[in-house]
């Protein structure tokens, strides 16, 4: 029975799949929604009110459905579930979606290279997102996204934190920092392939990470677990050079935007999009976070990005928006802002 539903799911994305240009021919990729943390066991209207802004491209960055198994039968009925989500199969419809895994779709609870299913959850990533061939070649689900129009070039990146990512330090329900020199949140080939995409030319590069790359004084998962590995991502942006760096996170479950120097020339943002129906509704405190310039302590909420290619000096405006739409966070800031020499200090 499972196996049905899962065959007609995808007979069903595979009709809805969208090209991958935007909407207008020759209009540069502008709107761009995104988030995390989707349990296909709870109502999720915030689907249609993402469909109703209208993204060029919409950034899954993970927990996109709570699979939470070792069993391939359960993550065919959970994507399932997902695809038959009407307001999920609206968007998916209406809009390109890139995805990237967080640990409940990876299938282990903040698990890494350990998970002896691993193989198998990425069989079913790559079925459920449909991934080229290409990205099919490599394990991981880490892949490049390039959206060359109207003379502008807009990069995302999706990386993987789970596939090959070490086992982390966890004391009293705390994760600790590991400095150890062997432990990897990418793995080494995952690295590679990340440094020639920061060479690859681009306007705005866009860096899906499931786990928050800024933040780095709460307890949970985050780069600053691993920080040499963090520091190493900061060495790679400033070593190629790479200009228009933007972070994307989800996992925690609140939205946030987070804004750091980190040594790179410019100021490093994370927008945190968490999560799509996995928020506390009530109020409650806000996480630790040094670098916390905007914040969504409570609410279910989307990411969004919205970029003015019309303007001089582009405006990018970072936003999280509600259920409903309004907007509930909002940082604007501009394209020179992410180039080298605006920190001048380094
Ligand atoms: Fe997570």
């Amino acid at each position: 029975m499972a196996t049905l539903i899962w065959a007609a799911a995808l007979a069903l994305a595979a009709q809805t799949t969208p090209n991958s240009a935007p909407r207008t021919p020759g209009e540069p990729v502008s709107r761009i929604a995104f988030g995390s943390c989707y349990n296909q066991a709870k109502p999720a209207p915030i689907w249609a009110t993402i469909a109703a802004a209208r993204p060029h491209l919409t950034l899954m960055l993970g927990d996109n459905a709570y699979i939470d198994s070792d069993d391939p039968a359960t993550f065919d009925r959970i994507y399932g579930q997902v695809a038959a989500d009407p307001g999920f199969a609206l968007l998916r419809s209406q809009s390109r979606m890139i995805a990237t895994w967080d640990d409940h779709d990876y299938g282990k609870n903040d698990g890494g290279e350990e998970f002896p299913a691993r193989d198998m959850a990425l069989a079913k990533f790559d079925d459920f997102w449909q991934v080229t061939a290409e990205e099919r070649a490599t394990p991981g689900v880490y892949a490049a996204h390039v959206f060359p129009q109207g003379g502008r070039t807009v990069q995302v990146l999706v990386l993987d934190t789970r596939y090959f990512r070490s086992p982390l330090i966890r004391e009293n329900n705390a994760y600790k920092p590991d400095d150890s020199a062997d432990k990897t949140m990418l793995g080494e080939a995952q690295w590679k392939w990340l440094e020639a995409q920061f060479r690859t030319p681009a306007d705005l590069r866009i860096v899906m990470s499931s786990i928050q790359f800024v933040p780095e004084d709460h307890i949970f998962e985050k780069w600053a677990n691993l920080p040499r590995e963090r520091q190493r991502m900061l060495d790679l942006i400033k070593s190629t050079e790479a200009e228009g760096v933007l972070f994307v996170s989800g996992d925690r479950h609140l939205g946030e935007i987070s804004m750091m120097d980190g040594g790179v020339g410019y100021p490093i943002y994370d927008v945190t999009g968490s999560g799509f129906n996995q928020s506390r509704t009530d109020w409650r405190l806000q996480e630790p976070n040094r670098h916390r310039v905007q914040s969504v302590n409570y609410n279910h909420n989307f990411g969004w990005i919205e970029i003015d290619w019309k303007q001089e000096d582009p405006l990018i405006k970072l936003q999280l928006r509600g259920e409903d739409g309004d907007v509930l966070a909002y940082q604007p800031i501009r394209l020179s802002w992410l180039k080298r020499g605006r920190i001048r200090s380094n």
